[in-house]
């Protein structure tokens, strides 16, 4: 028997622009996503059912790392995220099998996180129309905080490229670690779902079409993904204010986009009194926002009085591995 678990995300700057080749910056959080892997009668299972095309991330990472002549497991799934909010729940669930079944199959070998990685990703893509960006799977694979960029990043630890085949042609991504100070652990992120379904690929439309419409909106694409920069480099630098006042601003385009609705205002704004800095995290539409803080209690009571569901989280939770 072996349990791997993968954290989920959550993206604090560069969401969208990161579709238009900017650089979008998430982190690890403290809840996480288990897969247990126990020999099984019959075939191959997930969560006790037969692991068939209802499971395409599952499907794949099997047919991959272990294939059909494989003796049979069950793949037991047990998860601290809220399901479709954004918070990465569909990347860890495939970094941890991909951790699972390498462990199994390599009878315990160190894991090849690359690898893991890239499995995980091609997974996510696979089942999205052959579009998804790196973000989700590299940060539920590396863990800490996760800056990708269609360039190499100097203020950033470089740790992989990933390209991928989309319907679109070939596209690449750099993927890099920032080192979080001491300091950092200081604060909490506070994440306020909606309880509103996160539709992505609505959203990622509704946006292409508004830069369509007025295309001098692209200018604020751009300042999306200077924040990212800024704001990977105030973090490193342990710089949490300048970091939740970049969160505001970054909050501020996305509405200007389309992307938030009043659910999220409403829990924004019951987080700000409280906190460093507050925004939608993800692709919007409902889902979470996130908020920086130093006081944790106090900005989550806010932010369950405005009627979000929470989770309180230190910044940068430990990448997938081996539980036992
Ligand atoms: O799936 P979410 O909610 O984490 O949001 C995805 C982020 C987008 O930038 C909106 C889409 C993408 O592929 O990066």
């Amino acid at each position: 028997m072996v349990t791997a678990s993968a954290p989920g995300k959550c993206i604090l700057f560069g969401e969208h622009a990161v579709v238009y080749g900017e650089p979008a910056v998430a982190v690890a959080i403290d809840a996480r996503v288990s897969v247990t892997l126990e020999p099984c009668q019959g075939s191959w299972k997930l969560s006790g059912a037969p692991l068939d095309e209802r499971h395409p991330h599952a499907r794949f990472l099997h047919s991959q790392l272990v294939g059909d002549d494989s003796d049979p497991h069950s793949m037991l799934v047990t998860s601290e995220l809220f399901p479709a909010a954004g918070m990465g729940s569909s990347a860890a669930l495939s970094a941890a099998i991909g951790a699972a079944l390498m462990h199994w199959s390599t009878g315990g070998d160190e894991l090849n996180l690359e690898h893991i990685s890239h499995l995980a990703h091609i997974a996510e893509a696979e089942a999205q129309s052959g579009r998804a960006s790196p973000t989700d799977t590299s940060t539920a694979t590396l863990g800490g905080c996760v800056l990708v960029s269609d360039r190499h990043e100097d203020s950033a630890d470089w740790r992989w490229t990933r390209t991928l085949d989309t319907p679109e042609g070939e596209r690449r991504w750099e993927v890099h670690n920032v080192t979080l100070p001491d300091s950092v652990r200081d604060a909490y992120l506070v994440v306020g779902s909606t309880g509103i379904h996160s539709p992505t690929g609505e959203m990622v439309a509704k946006v292409a079409g508004m830069l369509e419409r007025q295309p001098d909106r692209m200018g604020d694409i751009a300042r999306m993904g200077q924040l990212s920069r800024i704001g990977a480099g105030a973090l490193a630098a342990g710089n949490l204010v300048e970091t939740g006042r970049l969160m505001d601003e970054a909050h501020g385009l996305l509405a200007g986009l389309g992307v938030s609705c009043p659910e999220l205002e409403r829990l924004v704004a019951a987080a700000r009194p409280t906190s460093l800095g507050a925004k939608l995290t993800g692709a919007g539409g409902g889902g979470c926002m996130l908020a920086l803080t130093t006081e944790p209690k106090a900005t989550a009571e806010a932010i369950e009085m405005g009627g979000g569901r929470v989770i309180t989280t230190s910044l940068g939770a430990s990448g997938v591995r081996i539980e036992r």
